[in-house]
C-alpha cells in the first residue's frame, strides 16, 4: 500500500471527529472518499497531510509511519494537497502561485511548470494574472495545479467540484483522470458521489468520524443505500446530467487532457 491510515481518531477539542478511520490507498489508484457534510472527510484529508494531530492510530505512507512526520516532511516525501477552498494566494500571479507548489524543491521546476500549462492550457493563457481575478473553476485548476508542481506520488483532493458549474465539474473530473492516468495516485474527497464513483476505482463511505462501507466503486453505484443516501435514490439511466463522465476501467483509459481540452471551448470567457 502506498497510503495507510489506520484506525485514526482525531479531536477538535474534547469532540471527535474522527471515530477509528482506516482507509488505504494503493499505488496507482484512485480512491474517493464520500459522506455528508460533517461526516470527517476534510479531517480525514488534513490528518493525512499533517494539518490535524492524530489522538491514536497510524498514518503509513510508502512503508514508513509518517503520523508525527510535520506536514511539510510529508509534501516533501510525496504527499500533495489540493486543500478545501482552494487556498490559492489572490495577490500573486497564476504562475507565481504555480512556482510556490515546488518552493521546496532544490531542482528546477521548469519542466512540471510546462506539464501544469499542459494540463491546464487556461492557466497558460493566464500566466500573468492575478490568482484572486480567476474564476472558481479557474482557481480550482490553479490549485491542483500547484499541488502537482512538488511531483506527488498521491494528490490529495477536497472537494475540487464544489461551487463549480456543471459543465466544469466535468471538466475538473476529467482532468483528475487523466493525472491518475499519467502515473499520479489520487485519494478524491466528494459530496459530488455521482461522478466520483464513477472515475473511482474504489470507494469508502463516511458517516460521523466511521467508515461504514469500503467497496469498489462501481459496486458502491449500484448498492442500494448509497444510492438511496447519496445519488438521489436514483437508478442509474434517470440521473439528468450528472453521469457525463464516462466510468474508467482500471487502466483509465478514458477522460484525456485532450476530452478536457474540448469541454473546456464550451465555457463561458
Ligand atoms: N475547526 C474545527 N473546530 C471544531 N470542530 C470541527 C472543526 N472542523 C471540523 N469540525 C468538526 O469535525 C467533524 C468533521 O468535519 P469535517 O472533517 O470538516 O467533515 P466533512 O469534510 O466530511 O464535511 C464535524 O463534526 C465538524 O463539525
Ligand atoms: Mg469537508
Amino acid at each position: 500500500m502506498l497510503l495507510e491510515i489506520d484506525d485514526i481518531h482525531v479531536h477538535y477539542g474534547k469532540i471527535a471527529a474522527l471515530k477509528g478511520i482506516s482507509v488505504s490507498v494503493d499505488q496507482g489508484e484512485i480512491v474517493t472518499l464520500i459522506g455528508a457534510n460533517g461526516a470527517g472527510k476534510t479531517t480525514t484529508l488534513k490528518t493525512i497531510s499533517g494539518l490535524r494531530n492524530l489522538s491514536s492510530g497510524a498514518v503509513r505512507f510508502d512503508g514508513k509511519d509518517i503520523s508525527r512526520m510535520p506536514g511539510h516532511k510529508r509534501v516533501l516525501a510525496g504527499i500533495g494537497q489540493a486543500p478545501e477552498g482552494r487556498g490559492i494566494f489572490p495577490g500573486m500571479t497564476v504562475e507565481e502561485n504555480l512556482l510556490m507548489g515546488a518552493y521546496a524543491r532544490k531542482d528546477s521546476a521548469a519542466k512540471e511548470l510546462a506539464e501544469a500549462y499542459e494540463l491546464f492550457p487556461r492557466l497558460a493563457e493566464r500566466r500573468s494574472q492575478a490568482g484572486g481575478t480567476m474564476s472558481g473553476g479557474e482557481q480550482q485548476m490553479l490549485a491542483i495545479g500547484r499541488a502537482l508542481m512538488a511531483k506527488p506520488k498521491v494528490l490529495l483532493l477536497d472537494e475540487p467540484s464544489m461551487g463549480l458549474a456543471p459543465m466544469l465539474v466535468q471538466q475538473i473530473f476529467s482532468i483528475i483522470v487523466e493525472i491518475n492516468r499519467r502515473g499520479t495516485t489520487v485519494l478524491l474527497v466528494e459530496q459530488n458521489a455521482q461522478q466520483a464513483l464513477q472515475i473511482a476505482h474504489r470507494a469508502y463511505v463516511l458517516e460521523t468520524g466511521r467508515v461504514v462501507k469500503a467497496a469498489p466503486a462501481g459496486e458502491l453505484l449500484d448498492d442500494p443505500q448509497v444510492r438511496a443516501a447519496y445519488l438521489g435514490g436514483a437508478s442509474g439511466d434517470d440521473l439528468t446530467g450528472a453521469s457525463d463522465v464516462q466510468s474508467v476501467d482500471a487502466a483509465g483509459t478514458s477522460g484525456t487532457a485532450e476530452a478536457a481540452d474540448d469541454s473546456e471551448e464550451g465555457t463561458s470567457r
